[in-house]
C-alpha cells in the first residue's frame, strides 16, 4: 500500500479533544486509521526560528509542522486565504479585501510549503493536499518534479464562473488545480461550477470518460462527500459521565426543551438569522416561553479579521437584547457560549438537545449537521433543521429544511421541529442515519483514494461526465 502523505493549512492535534473545524476533525479522524505523514501548520507564527519544521509521531501518524513567518500569515492567512477566498467561495463578495501584496504572500507560502514538503516525498507516494489555503502548491510541487500521485480536495463550496472571475487570476487558480490527478468537491454542484470554469477560463477538453485533458496532465473532477466517524460519535454522545454532568445542568433550567446551535464563530454560518428566528417564534407563540431554551456554541475563529470581529460584537448585541426582552427571574431563552469545548461533552450536549440547528447562509459541508444525527437517542431522536445552502442538504433531504434568508420561515420550522411527533421524528432520523453511516469518514477517505490510485481506470468505471 502506499504511503499517505496529507498537507493542511490546520494541522490538528491528534491527542486534542476540543479541537474545532471541519478540516482537523475529519482529518485526524481518516489519517488516525491509516498512518501516514501529515503535513502543515499549527496556528503559530514564528519569526524566531530558523525556519526549519517540526516533527513528532503519534502512534501511526508523522505530523511535520511548517512555520509561517508573522508577514505571511497576515498577507496569507488572515489576507488572501481568509480574506479573499473565503468570502468569495462563500458568496459573500461584499467582504472580499484584496490587496496585491495578499496574492503575492498566498504564492509564496504555496512555493515555500511545496519547496518544504518535496524533501519528504518518494514517487510512489499518495499525496493529498487539502483546502482553500493551497490551490497552487500542485504547480509549485510539479515544477520541482514531483511526479507522485496527487489529489486535492476542496472543503468549502466552488463557485461558478461568474463570481471566480472575481478572484485575480482565476484562469491561473484552474490551471493550478489541473495540475492534479483527483480534484474532490463536497457536492455535485461544486463539480459543476468547477467543470463551467474549465471550460470558459482555460484550453483543457473533457473525453468521453470526464478526464479533463490540459496539455501532458489529465485530472479528474468529481464530488466526495466528507463525513464523520459515526460510530465513536454515537459512543461518545452515550457516555455515562457526560449524560450525569447534563442531567445536573439540566435541573437547574426551567425549560423543558432545548434547541442547539454549535458553530465556529464565523458569518457565513447565520447565526444572527437563527437567533432572530429564535426570537421571532417566541414573538409568535407565546407559549413556548420557558418551555425552550436555545443553547449556542460558538468558539472563536480567525478574530484578528474585522467581519468576525463585527459578527461577534453582532451575536453578543443580539443575544443581550432577546434575553433582555424574553427573559424571565427563572428562565434565560438564550445561552450563548463563546468557547470550544471537549467533543465528548460536545455530542452529550447534542444528545440531550430536542432540536439541532445547523442554518449557515453558505457551507462547504457542515459537519455539525452530521455529528447531531449520530449523537441522537434513535427510539427519542431530536430533529434536525437544515440550511438548503448547506451541502449537507443535498445528502440529507429528511431534515427540515429552511431558508436562512427568510427569518419567518425559520421560526415557524423552530415551531414545528419542537413539536414533531415521534413517530415522524423516528422516520427522518432513520434516514439521516442510515446514510451518514454508509457515506462516513472512512468512505470519504477511501474512494477519494481509490479514485487518486488510478486515476483513469476510476473515470472509466465512474464515467464522470
Ligand atoms: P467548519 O469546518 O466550517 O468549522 P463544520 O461543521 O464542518 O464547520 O465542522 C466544525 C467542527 O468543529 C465539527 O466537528 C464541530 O463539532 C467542531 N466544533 C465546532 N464548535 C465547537 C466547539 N465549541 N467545541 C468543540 N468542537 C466544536
Ligand atoms: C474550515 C476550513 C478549514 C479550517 C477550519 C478552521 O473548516 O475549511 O480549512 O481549518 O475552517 O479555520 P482556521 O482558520 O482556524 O484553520
Amino acid at each position: 500500500m502506499s504511503r499517505l502523505v496529507v498537507v493542511s493549512n490546520r494541522v490538528g492535534n491528534l491527542s486534542n479533544p476540543a479541537q474545532t473545524g471541519g478540516l482537523a476533525v475529519a482529518i485526524s479522524e481518516a489519517i488516525k486509521g491509516r498512518g501516514g505523514i501529515w503535513f502543515g501548520w499549527d496556528g503559530v507564527t514564528d519569526d524566531s526560528g530558523d525556519g526549519s519544521a517540526t516533527i513528532d509521531t503519534v502512534g501511526s501518524v508523522q505530523t511535520i509542522l511548517n512555520p509561517i513567518p508573522a508577514a505571511d500569515y497576515e498577507a496569507f492567512y488572515l489576507g488572501f486565504a481568509n480574506s479573499v477566498i473565503w468570502p468569495l467561495f462563500h458568496y459573500r463578495s461584499d467582504l472580499v479585501r484584496f490587496q496585491q501584496d495578499f496574492y503575492e504572500g498566498y504564492l509564496r507560502v504555496n512555493e515555500q510549503f511545496a519547496n518544504a514538503l518535496m524533501p519528504h516525498l518518494k514517487s510512489d507516494d499518495l499525496v493529498w493536499i487539502h483546502d482553500y489555503h493551497f490551490l497552487s502548491m500542485g504547480t509549485y510541487l510539479r515544477n520541482l518534479g514531483c511526479d507522485a500521485r496527487m489529489g486535492y480536495f476542496l472543503h468549502i463550496p466552488f463557485p461558478g464562473p461568474d463570481l471566480l472571475a472575481a478572484l485575480p487570476n482565476h484562469a491561473g487558480f484552474i490551471e493550478d488545480l489541473l495540475q492534479y490527478d483527483v480534484v474532490g468537491f463536497q457536492t455535485s454542484a461544486d463539480v459543476a461550477n468547477f467543470k463551467r470554469c474549465v471550460e470558459e477560463f482555460t484550453s483543457a477538453e473533457t473525453d468521453e470518460t470526464g478526464l479533463i485533458r490540459f496539455h501532458d496532465r489529465t485530472c479528474v473532477a468529481e464530488r466526495f462527500p466528507i463525513g464523520i466517524d459515526v460510530d465513536a460519535f454515537q459512543e461518545m454522545a452515550a457516555s455515562k459521565a457526560e449524560a450525569d454532568f447534563i442531567h445536573s445542568v439540566k435541573l437547574n433550567l426551567v425549560a423543558e426543551k432545548q434547541m442547539i446551535g454549535v458553530d465556529r464563530l464565523d458569518y457565513s454560518k447565520g447565526i444572527p438569522a437563527r437567533f432572530q428566528a429564535f426570537s421571532q417564534m417566541l414573538n409568535r407563540y407565546p407559549e413556548m416561553s420557558k418551555k425552550v431554551s436555545f443553547l449556542q456554541i460558538a468558539p472563536p475563529s480567525r478574530e484578528d479579521i474585522g467581519a468576525y470581529a463585527e459578527i461577534r460584537e453582532e451575536l453578543e448585541r443580539l443575544s443581550g437584547t432577546i434575553n433582555g426582552t424574553h427573559a424571565d427571574f427563572d428562565w434565560t431563552p438564550i445561552r450563548y457560549i463563546h468557547r470550544s469545548v471537549s467533543r465528548d461533552r460536545l455530542a452529550a450536549m447534542l444528545r440531550a438537545s430536542e432540536v439541532g440547528l445547523v442554518t449557515p447562509m453558505r457551507d462547504g459541508m457542515n459537519l455539525v449537521a452530521k455529528e447531531f444525527v449520530a449523537a441522537q437517542d434513535p427510539e427519542d431522536p431530536g430533529v434536525l433543521v437544515l440550511s438548503r445552502f448547506a451541502g449537507a442538504a443535498e445528502e440529507m433531504p429528511e431534515a427540515l429544511m429552511v431558508n436562512p434568508f427568510d427569518i419567518d420561515e425559520m421560526a415557524e420550522m423552530f415551531y414545528q421541529a419542537l413539536n414533531m411527533p415521534l413517530e415522524e421524528r423516528k422516520e427522518r432520523h432513520h434516514a439521516l442515519f442510515d446514510r451518514i453511516r454508509r457515506y462516513d469518514v472512512k468512505a470519504w477517505q477511501e474512494s477519494f483514494l481509490e479514485a487518486l490510485t488510478s486515476p483513469r481506470e476510476w473515470a472509466e468505471k465512474h464515467a464522470v461526465r
